[in-house]
């Protein structure tokens, strides 16, 4: 029951897609500070070798950069080889990254449905697919190896904004993970997701012209999500503490998918 052997990530092997900003950069922080192995891909080389540097430096354990754009297998291919060079064990898949695309109904575009939906479920799917037997390597069902796959409470509420390929496709990864949670239960893989409200990066912040104020008002909680939000529940979820939660999709949004349809206004 001690802290350290309940929630401990340290010397983990951890890969996270989209590690080089906003959501990915935050969950990537926390292994960091905790002594895990973190490994950081997204598809600007400059970027993605620049925030492996920062991270490294600043909480003084080994982030490696491994940049590749996984909308299509040849990417994700490109990742595992490259993965493969390093490590061939994987403790930790947490596939984060993301975009999202806004336009209204009557001219939504075949390119904004298609963008979203490869990187954000198809890249999902096949990125497990890839790493299934590094992630089998180690695990035993004492330690099983995790996956977090990174949804949205848009894939829950019905959202303000018309995204419309977005809610359907986050919506899609939390049926992924209860299903792959099922199929890979057996092989000592653990599958969750998270369900992120607002978070500031760059992909919010264009929503809302960097301007975190209006839905800080807005969230129940007050505030906007935080590095220490959302890093603490992956690492719950990746850690001991986490091994007999099992398909889940956790929030983690200051309460908004609580109060859907309450009105704050009248308390
Ligand atoms: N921020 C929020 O409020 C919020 C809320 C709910 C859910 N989420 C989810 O959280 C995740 C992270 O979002 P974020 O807000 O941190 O977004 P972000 O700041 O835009 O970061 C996205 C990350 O994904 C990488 N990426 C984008 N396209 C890629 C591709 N084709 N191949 C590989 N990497 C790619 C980006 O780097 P490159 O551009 O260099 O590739 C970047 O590292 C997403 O799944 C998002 O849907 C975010």
């Amino acid at each position: 029951m001690n802290i350290n052997n309940l929630f401990g990530v340290k010397d983990k092997v951890v890969l996270i897609t989209g590690g080089s900003r906003g959501i990915g950069e935050m969950i990537a922080s926390g292994f960091l500070a905790n002594g895990a192995k973190v490994y950081i891909s997204s598809r600007k080389i400059k970027d993605c070798d620049a925030t492996a540097k920062r991270l490294s430096e600043k909480y003084e354990s080994e982030c490696i950069s491994i940049p590749a754009d996984i909308s299509d297998l040849n990417g994700i291919n490109k990742l595992f080889t490259n993965f493969d060079k390093y490590n061939n064990n994987l403790d930790i898949l947490i596939n984060n990254a993301g975009a999202v695309w806004g336009e209204p109904l009557h001219k939504f575009s075949e390119d904004g449905w298609d963008k979203v939906m490869d990187l954000n479920v198809k890249s999902i799917f096949f990125m497990i697919q890839k790493f299934l037997d590094l992630l089998k390597k180690n695990t035993t069902s004492d330690n099983p190896a995790r996956i977090i796959n990174i949804g949205s409470i848009d894939g829950i509420n019905t959202p303000y904004y018309e995204n419309y390929s977005y809610s359907i496709a986050k919506s899609a990864v939390h049926k992924l993970t209860s299903v792959l949670a099922a199929k890979l239960i057996k092989d000592n893989i653990i599958c969750n997701a998270i369900a992120p409200g607002p978070f500031p990066s760059k992909m919010l912040g264009s929503a809302v012209e960097h301007d975190y104020s209006v839905i800080s008002k807005k969230n129940p909680s007050g505030r906007v999500g935080m590095p220490e939000d959302i890093a603490g529940l992956a690492i719950f979820l990746a850690s001991r503490a986490g091994q007999y939660t099992v398909g889940e999709t956790i929030t983690c949004d200051g309460g908004l998918v609580a109060s859907a349809g309450h009105d704050l206004t009248n308390d």
